[in-house]
């Protein structure tokens, strides 16, 4: 029913700071509206991310996308016979959002969520605050959002159960982390336990690998690195975490897995959530020498995946090793 998280939004007063860094690091293109809100494009659309003022810090919405007017009604109707209370917002509202219309709902954890339809696309070709190839978005939707929350179970039941998201898998070491689908993109949302309910991060995945390898550049040399590069053992994006100017993070990927929702069947992953990096500044200590020695388990194991292509963003080699390509012949 829901096919992508099409936009999210955070209260921050540091608009100034956030327009910098989503221009300068992440590379969104800014729009200026008035001295309250910022809004920043990732592709033909006129919004992906809302930065606003007025909502207060720690303040955040996810907007959830569904195929038109008939879907919205039928998501209300589901949501209502859940007993969850659900607001049709007005059309200011859905102007502001750039969207035709939309209804909002909380999650148990508190989260404000927003479904909608009809998303305006601008005239105007999308502009990159830095140079970058682009963002991959379209029907896998403009990335990730991962959340904490106290405890995973009552949540993870209202987003499968109710909204109807499918998981994709999970981890219980070094960190409790559930990991779920709506599209092709192997996860849109994923949980973590750590007994507190908060933002923990939005990946945004690049078309090429050299935009995230600079992107971390631009991070390193502000000093915003908080998980270093690194690469996921279930979606098997390469990626950063960078400090955003809030309190929570934004993972900047490259080769992020496809999966077929139709078929798929969650698994336990046991090798921790990285193949290789990803040392993680935000675990308490006990947890990264968990972190770390799974990762050693893992390199100990010969663990490896091929990287995750798409047209234009690589160019297939031919051997030059006879060994090798002996290897490959078998
Ligand atoms: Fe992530």
């Amino acid at each position: 029913m829901i096919s992508g998280l099409g936009y999210a939004g955070f209260g921050s007063d540091k608009l100034e700071d956030w327009r910098r860094f989503g221009t300068n690091m992440v590379g969104f293109q800014a729009i200026e509206r008035g001295n309250s809100l910022l809004a920043f494009r990732m592709d033909d659309r006129k919004q992906r991310i809302v930065i606003d003022r007025a909502m207060g810090d720690g303040a955040r919405f996810f907007g959830w996308e569904v195929a038109d007017g008939t879907a919205l009604d039928a998501l209300a109707a589901r949501l209502e016979s859940a007993g969850v209370t659900v607001t049709a917002e007005p059309q200011t509202l859905a102007d502001a959002r750039r969207v035709r219309a939309l209804i909002s709902f909380h999650d148990p954890a508190g989260n404000r969520l927003e479904a909608f339809h009809g998303a305006e696309t601008d005239d105007a070709p999308f502009s990159p605050g830095r140079s970058i190839s682009g963002f991959r978005t379209g029907p896998l939707g403009l990335g990730h959002v991962v959340l904490t929350v106290e405890n995973i179970e009552p949540i993870m039941a209202f987003y499968t159960k109710v909204l109807g998201f499918g998981l994709s898998d999970y981890i219980e070491k070094p960190f409790r982390a559930y990991f779920f689908h709506v599209n092709p993109r192997h996860h849109s949302l994923a949980l973590i336990e750590t007994g507190k309910a908060g933002m923990h991060h939005l990946m945004v995945e690049l078309f090429s690998l050299d935009d995230v390898g600079q992107s971390y550049d631009v991070a390193l040399a502000e000093e915003r690195v908080n998980v270093t590069l690194g690469r996921h053992t279930n979606d098997l994006m390469t990626s950063f975490y960078a400090k955003t100017p809030s309190s929570f993070m934004v993972e900047c990927g490259w080769g992020g897995r496809e999966i077929d929702p139709a078929s798929w069947q969650p698994v336990e992953m046991h090798h921790g959530p990285s193949l290789w990096g990803h040392e993680r500044v935000w675990l308490p200590e006990k947890d990264r020498e968990v972190a770390r020695e799974m990762r050693m388990n893992a390199a100990r194991e010969g663990l490896r995946a091929p990287v995750q292509v798409m047209e234009g963003n690589y160019k297939l080699m031919s051997g030059t090793c006879a060994w090798w390509d002996g290897v490959r012949r078998n």
